[in-house]
C-alpha cells in the first residue's frame, strides 16, 4: 500500500510554467519539414509554418521555446537567417547529418512562430564560434526600438517593431561541441560575451549560462564561483538511456523488454540526484537562490529508428517515455525553488518528440499527452506532499515504484500526477488529504497493456489518455488502485 499525505495549506513555491518548456534544433526534420514547410507547401500553412503544428503546440501551452540549437547553435550565424530568402547563403550543417541548411527559417521566422504557438522565445547565441559583435548585434536586431545600423537592418527585412526578448544562452555545451573548453576558460568567455548581451529599453535579458553535462559538479562549482554575478540562469544537460554510463548503449525505442524499461526508469530517475548535487553547489555561492537552475535539454535517447539518416535522430516514442516525461515532471516540480525552467528535446521528429510527421501527416506521441495532462501545474503553487511508497524490484535492484507532485492553483483546484513505474504490479494508493474540503475527484490516465504502447501514421490513437473514474475521495482521504505502468492525474475540487 502506498500512503501520501498532502498538506493542501501550506503552498511552498511557485512551478514556474517554464519546466514545460521545449526544445527545437535545426537537426533532422525538427525545423524543416517538422515546423516550416515553406509557404509555397500544399501541406495547410501559415506563413510557412504548419497549421497542423501549430494546433496541436497552442494545445499543450508550450511557455518558452528554445532555439537554434543545441550544437548548431555555436554554428550559426544569424545573418545568414535574415532578409531575402534567395539571399540567404546555404550552408552545410555539419553537426547533424552534414545536410545543405538553406536557412530559410530564420530570427523572424522563429519569432512568428512563437506567436503562432504562444511560447516565449528563447534564443541560444553563438559563443562557440562567433563572436561577441555578432553576439551583440542580434541582440540589437531583436531588441533595439529607435535608429541604429542593426534596428534598421531589421526594418528592412520587414519587421518594425523590436521583438521582446526575455531568454538568451550564452553559448551551448561549451565542455563539448560549443568550442570544447574547461570550465575555467568557459566562465571569463561567459563573462565577456554576457558583457555585450545588452538591455534596450525596456527589454531586459535573462541571461543563461552555458552548464554542465550530467554530473560534472566541477563545472558548475566553478561557474558558480567565478560568474554567478552576471547570470539569470545556469543550464543542466541530461538525457535519458538505457544505459546512462555508456553512449554506445542507447537501446531501441521500440523493442525492449523488461530488463531496459526498468533500466529507462532508473536512469529518468537518475536526474533528480543531479537536481538535488548541482543545486547544493548553487546554494553554497547563491544562498537567496537567484540563478536558477535551468535543464534546458532533457529526454529520452535512443537508437535511431532502423533506416533512417543516423544524423537526423529520429525515434518513435512509446509509453515508456511517457512515463520518463512524468518522471521528469513530478521531480521538476518537486525541486521548483531552484528548477525554473526545462527544455524537452526535442518539439518534433527529434529525440523524444511530442509530435512526429511524415509529409502532410502528423501523429501525437505518448509524451504529447503527457504534456496535456501536467498543464495544470504550469504556475500553480506546489503542495507538500508525503509519499511513502514501496519499490519497484526487477532482479537485483529497486527503484521507487512511484513519482509523484501535487499542486494548487489560482481557483483552489488541487491538482496530484501520480507514476506506477511498474510495468505489472498495480499500486494500492491512500492519501490522506490535510487542511482543505474536497469533495470531487476526477481524472485522465495514460495506460496501456503493452510497455511499449505508441502511435503511428495508420494507427494515430492507439495510446491516448481516458478519463479515469476509479478514484475514490471520502472523509478527506483519496483512495486508488493505479494500474501499472501508467500516468495519471487527478483533480480535486
Ligand atoms: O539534442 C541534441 C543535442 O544534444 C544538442 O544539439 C546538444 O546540445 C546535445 O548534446
Amino acid at each position: 500500500m502506498v500512503q501520501m499525505t498532502l498538506e493542501t495549506g501550506k503552498k511552498l513555491a511557485k512551478i514556474n510554467k517554464n519546466i514545460y518548456g521545449h526544445f527545437s534544433e535545426h537537426l533532422g526534420r525538427c525545423i524543416y519539414e517538422g515546423i516550416w514547410v515553406g509557404s509555397e507547401s500544399t501541406i495547410p500553412n501559415t506563413d510557412g509554418i504548419r497549421n497542423d503544428v501549430v494546433e496541436a503546440l497552442k494545445k499543450i501551452q508550450i511557455p518558452v521555446l528554445r532555439w537554434p540549437g543545441g550544437c548548431f547553435a555555436d554554428t550559426y550565424h544569424w545573418r545568414d537567417g535574415v532578409g531575402p530568402y534567395d539571399q540567404r547563403p546555404a550552408m552545410i550543417n555539419t553537426h547533424w547529418g552534414g545536410v545543405v541548411e538553406n536557412n530559410h527559417f530564420g530570427t523572424h521566422e522563429f519569432f512568428r512562430l512563437c506567436e503562432l504557438i504562444g511560447a516565449e522565445p528563447y534564443i541560444c547565441g553563438n559563443l562557440g564560434s562567433g563572436t561577441v559583435q555578432e553576439m551583440q548585434e542580434w541582440v540589437e536586431y531583436m531588441t533595439f526600438d529607435g535608429e541604429s545600423p542593426m534596428a534598421n537592418m531589421r526594418k528592412e527585412n520587414g519587421r518594425a517593431e523590436p521583438w521582446k526578448l526575455t531568454y538568451f544562452g550564452v553559448g551551448n555545451e561549451n565542455w563539448g561541441c560549443g568550442g570544447n573548453m574547461r570550465p575555467e576558460y568557459y566562465a571569463d568567455e561567459y563573462r565577456r560575451y554576457a558583457t555585450y548581451v545588452r538591455n534596450y529599453g525596456e527589454n531586459q535579458i535573462y541571461k543563461v549560462a552555458g552548464g554542465a553535462s550530467v554530473d560534472d559538479y566541477h563545472w558548475t562549482e566553478v561557474m558558480m564561483r567565478e560568474a554567478a554575478n552576471q547570470m539569470d540562469g545556469l543550464s543542466l544537460h541530461y538525457y535519458t538511456r538505457v544505459s546512462k554510463d555508456d553512449w554506445s548503449i542507447k537501446g531501441s525505442a521500440t523493442n525492449f523488454t523488461e530488463d531496459e524499461w526498468f533500466s529507462v526508469m532508473k536512469s529518468a530517475l537518475f536526474m533528480e540526484e543531479l537536481v538535488v548535487k548541482h543545486s547544493r553547489i548553487m546554494d553554497k555561492y547563491d544562498p537567496d537562490k537567484k540563478v536558477a537552475l535551468i535543464v534546458d535539454e532533457w529526454g529520452t535517447w535512443f537508437d535511431v529508428e532502423p533506416d533512417t539518416n543516423p544524423g537526423f535522430l529520429y525515434q518513435q516514442n512509446t509509453l515508456r517515455d511517457a512515463l520518463v516525461a512524468g518522471i521528469h515532471f513530478n521531480l521538476f516540480n518537486n525541486h521548483c525553488d531552484r528548477v525554473q525552467m526545462a527544455n524537452l528535446a526535442q518539439t518534433i521528429n527529434v529525440l523524444q518528440a511530442v509530435i512526429l510527421t511524415e509529409g502532410e501527416k502528423m501523429i501525437l506521441t505518448p509524451t504529447y499527452h503527457v504534456f496535456d495532462m501536467f498543464k495544470v501545474h504550469q504556475d500553480a503553487e506546489l503542495l507538500p506532499l508525503h509519499v511513502d511508497c514501496g519499490e519497484y524490484r526487477f532482479n537485483d535492484e529497486a527503484i521507487p515504484q512511484i513519482s509523484a507532485s501535487a499542486s494548487i492553483n489560482e481557483e483552489g483546484k488541487v491538482h496530484i500526477s501520480i507514476c506506477n513505474l511498474d510495468p505489472k504490479e498495480s499500486a494500492e494508493i491512500s492519501c490522506l488529504i490535510r487542511d482543505g474540503h474536497y469533495t470531487k475527484v476526477s481524472g485522465l490516465i495514460l495506460t496501456d497493456s503493452e510497455m511499449n504502447a505508441h502511435n503511428t501514421f495508420d494507427n494515430p490513437d492507439n495510446i491516448k489518455p481516458e478519463l479515469y473514474k476509479e478514484a475514490v475521495l471520502e472523509n478527506g482521504k483519496l483512495h486508488t488502485l493505479l494500474p501499472p505502468k501508467s500516468v495519471v492525474v487527478l483533480s480535486l475540487e
